[in-house]
């Protein structure tokens, strides 16, 4: 393979000193959440995995739970960071002297809602970046809530979330037989 260039070299040592959040309310981290997690520590000095704390939405996992996940899933990555936010995540990003924020996309659908989120966090911090990045093609119908819902109705979820969260989703919805 050709040595980097000056530019390359340059351009390289500039994104090794950039410091970025992935977001999400990851109850529970997926295959696809980990392999946008592989993608994203490729491209920066270190990533901050940050889990929403204050959701309407009732969570199956507590905040402890989801970021204890995310620990134990993320430790094969040396740069990556688990951290939890509540409020605005921009000003959660510039707390954190981040000025990149990583967002998968799975399909055209996701655009809509994600391209509104992005003008949204440009508005509120000009400064911040978003980058969407394609999530691995064998992930792109993979979501925590289709997971949720297959586990809580007795359907095998391997393949799709790691073997730890696989775990704990069936001992969490585990029912007792009628
Ligand atoms: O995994 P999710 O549920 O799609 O993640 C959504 C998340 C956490 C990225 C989003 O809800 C968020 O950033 N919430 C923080 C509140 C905020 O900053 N809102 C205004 C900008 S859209």
């Amino acid at each position: 393979m050709a040595e980097p260039s000056t530019l390359e070299q340059a351009t390289l040592k500039q994104a090794g000193k950039l410091v970025a959040i992935y977001p999400g309310s990851f109850d529970p981290i997926t295959n696809g959440h980990l392999d946008l997690i592989a993608r994203a520590s490729r491209l920066v000095g270190k990533l901050i995995v940050a889990v929403l704390r204050n959701q309407g939405k009732s969570p199956l996992f507590s905040i402890e739970e989801r970021t204890e996940m995310l620990r134990e899933v993320a430790c094969p990555y040396s740069n990556v960071e688990i951290g939890s936010f509540d409020g605005l995540l921009v000003d959660y990003a510039a707390q954190r002297g981040a000025n990149l924020i990583f967002r998968g996309i799975r399909a055209i659908s996701d655009y809509e809602h994600e391209l509104q989120m992005a003008l949204m966090n440009r508005r509120l911090r000009p400064e911040i970046e978003t980058a969407f990045l394609m999530s691995g093609e064998a992930y792109s119908f993979v979501s925590s809530h289709l997971v949720k819902e297959v586990a809580s109705l007795g359907g095998d979820v391997s393949g799709l979330v790691p073997p730890v969260v696989a775990e704990r989703l069936k001992r969490r919805v585990a029912r007792p037989a009628v």
